[in-house]
């Protein structure tokens, strides 16, 4: 499989980087644009002076292609180029917005609009909250164009006691959207209730 994958400069660098760990561990080619307020995330959040691939890959680096924001002549910019879906995560709404216009100035933008020229998967995960109307009509935009909008939104139902399991569970739903199989904890099963879990339990006195 070979799933195009870009990181914006909205919150949540570890989901891109569990997200990438779960391609490849499943041996999926990711073709990876990193546009440069993404680059400062993975420095602010993970403090990464540049995007370090073994780091974001986990384990095989060799699987990922890096490709240049600025090379809109690059072969994922191109429908001739078939890939098996495209994954914005985290996606900043400078990027939402921009996509759900057709723009097509820098990589990210012009490989998603392609993607949805195409008729190919492409999974938003949109970060940022409250949500202006501007986010909410680039939604209504982009859903009418079969594009799927997946917020970076962790459901606490599997009672998380962790912010990796909460990253997990993100990075889980973004590899269901692309069909790539993953071991990430994420299925509900009634039939295995999780202990409940209270927020004092895992954070200690409650802060007043
Ligand atoms: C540390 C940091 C965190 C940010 N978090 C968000 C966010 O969660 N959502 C968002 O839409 N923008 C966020 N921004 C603002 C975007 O980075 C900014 O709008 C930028 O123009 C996005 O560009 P890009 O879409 O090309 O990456 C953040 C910026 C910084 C520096």
């Amino acid at each position: 499989m070979d799933i195009v994958t870009a990181i914006t400069g909205a919150s949540g660098a570890l989901y891109a980087q569990r997200f990438i760990q779960g391609l490849v561990a499943a041996g999926v080619n990711v073709h990876l644009v990193i546009s440069p307020l993404g680059r400062r995330l993975l420095h602010d959040e993970m403090g990464l002076e540049t995007p370090d691939l073994e780091v974001l890959a986990g384990t095989n680096k060799h699987t990922i292609t890096l490709y240049s924001y600025n090379d809109v002549g690059a072969k994922i910019a191109s429908g001739s180029f078939m890939h098996d879906g495209m994954v914005i995560v985290p996606c900043s709404s400078n990027s939402l917005c921009q996509i759900a216009h057709g723009l097509g100035d820098n990589l990210i933008n012009r490989a998603a609009a392609v993607t949805i020229k195409e008729r190919r998967r492409l999974v938003i995960a949109h970060r940022e909250m409250p949500l202006s109307p501007m986010d909410v009509t680039a939604y209504k935009l982009l859903t009418d164009a079969g594009t799927i909008i997946a917020p970076c939104n962790p459901g606490l139902y599997l009672n998380p006691t962790t912010l990796g399991e909460m990253v997990d569970f993100v990075a889980g739903k973004l590899l269901d959207l692309v069909g790539v199989r993953h071991a990430l904890d994420t299925r509900y099963d009634p039939k295995q209730p999780r202990p409940p879990v209270r927020y004092d339990d895992i954070v200690g006195t409650i802060k007043s």
